[in-house]
């Protein structure tokens, strides 16, 4: 292990050398073959048929269905735009119910259209809605509950449909984290009115930009494609109120090149997942989240919970530690939508509902993944890991005493 901490004045955080030259970034994207986008891109510059639903976009959308096994996938802009028109097609109004444990477009899709999103907290176990407390949230003006796989493990499905289904309402999922994986065996994409995925760098799949909304209701698709569309019809025939929202050919050959590879970014992320694991296990007050090995996952996520009372160091002192070591951890998702503008404004006391949200955020802490690390790396994060936790104490104290 190349520079270990003995002692405290060893971590950068009190002038020691950092362990690592460069940031360790959380999500550095994924890029397929760079000769096979290459060719795409020189095809379509050939072709000249840069948008409006072209062969490339055809393609991305026939594979994508053949993959999730979905009757339809209408690629989308982005992951935002395609929550926004869902939402619109189905004919949400009023309340929806959403988590605050999300990243914040969820509830934007929402409020974006006057649609208020009423919060409602998770299941400390999953980090997903908890389907115990959404019907007591449940009024006369709720329309929907959209359901985020948080870190691309599947809401408890059953029970949201089940809830769903007794009170009349709309179901859709956030599968932004969701792709490639399965809930008992069937893929993620087949839930639900329709689930949307996002293509964003960030994502370990990832076409630069973009998304895709999966349904199996021909009516939804067939409405989707006109509202992505400005409504159009057919030449000169405007028949609905819709947007742009369309996926551009560019767009969908980053997107077909990296599902070409996608096999592969599993395997380096499940790579990591496991050495990950084998290194910070039996830290205490560390907890590292587990995806269950009977489905597929994409272990985009590698995510931790810091339990400061037994650690000894808030996971807001650790990160500051880690990025002074150059490893980029991030705190998710902090502070939580409702304490975001403009939730934070409009329902000040969403929070008192959130007690395990509100607890969540506070100690989730996610480390790098994908290419960007490799075995080396990961042992010396999680040793750097093990040190600020056996020196917890001391170093809380230490930052305390130099302010
Ligand atoms: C849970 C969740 N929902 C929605 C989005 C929005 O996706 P996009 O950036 O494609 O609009 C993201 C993106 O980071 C996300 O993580």
């Amino acid at each position: 292990m190349t520079n270990p901490k003995h002692t405290l004045t060893d971590l950068a955080l009190f002038g020691g050398e950092p362990a690592f030259d460069e940031m360790l970034h959380v999500g550095r994207p994924n890029i397929g073959d760079r000769d096979k986008l290459i060719a795409r891109l020189n095809a379509i510059l050939d072709r000249r048929w840069l948008t409006n639903n072209g062969p490339v976009v055809q393609e991305f959308e026939a594979r994508l269905a053949e993959f999730l096994g979905v009757k339809h996938v209408v690629t989308v802009v982005n992951a935002t735009i395609g929550l926004e028109l869902v939402i619109r097609a189905l004919g949400l109004q009023g309340e929806v119910i959403v988590p605050a444990f999300t990243f914040v477009a969820t509830a934007h899709a929402l409020q974006w259209q006057e649609i208020t999103p009423v919060f409602s907290d998770i299941d400390p176990a999953t980090h997903n809605l908890d389907p115990a407390r959404i019907e007591r949230m449940i009024t006369p003006r709720t329309t929907g509950v959209i359901g985020v796989h948080v870190w691309g493990r599947p809401c408890d499905i059953e029970a949201l449909e089940a809830i769903a289904r007794k009170h009349n309402l709309a179901l859709l999922f956030d599968a932004a984290h969701a792709f490639g994986v399965s809930h008992r065996g069937r893929m993620i994409g087949r839930f639900g009115q329709a689930e949307v995925f996002s293509f964003h760098a960030t994502k370990f799949f990832n076409a630069f930009e973009g998304g895709a909304i999966a349904t199996n209701d021909d009516a939804l698709a067939e409405k989707l494609r006109l509202m992505r569309n400005f409504g159009f019809a057919g030449m000169d025939n405007v028949i609905y109120i819709g947007t742009n929202g369309k996926m551009h050919e560019f767009t969908a050959a980053a997107g077909l090149t990296a599902l070409d590879s996608l096999d592969a970014f599993i395997a380096i992320n499940r790579r990591n997942y496991e050495a990950y694991r084998a290194h910070l296990a039996d830290i205490p007050g560390v907890d590292m989240i587990a995806y269950d090995d009977q489905e597929r996952n994409n272990y985009q996520y590698i995510v931790l919970e810091i339990d400061a009372e037994v650690t000894g160091i808030h996971r807001d002192l650790l990160m500051r530690l880690l990025h002074a070591e150059r490893v980029r951890a991030r705190r998710y998702f902090y502070p939580g939508v409702h304490r975001m503008e403009p939730y934070r404004s409009l329902y000040p006391h969403a929070g008192l509902l959130l007690p395990e949200t509100e607890r969540l955020v506070d100690r989730v802490l996610s480390l790098p993944t994908g290419t960007a690390v490799d075995e080396g790396a990961i042992e010396r994060i999680a040793g750097l890991i093990r040190f600020a936790v056996a020196h917890g104490h001391d170093i809380t104290r230490a930052m305390e005493n130099e302010r």
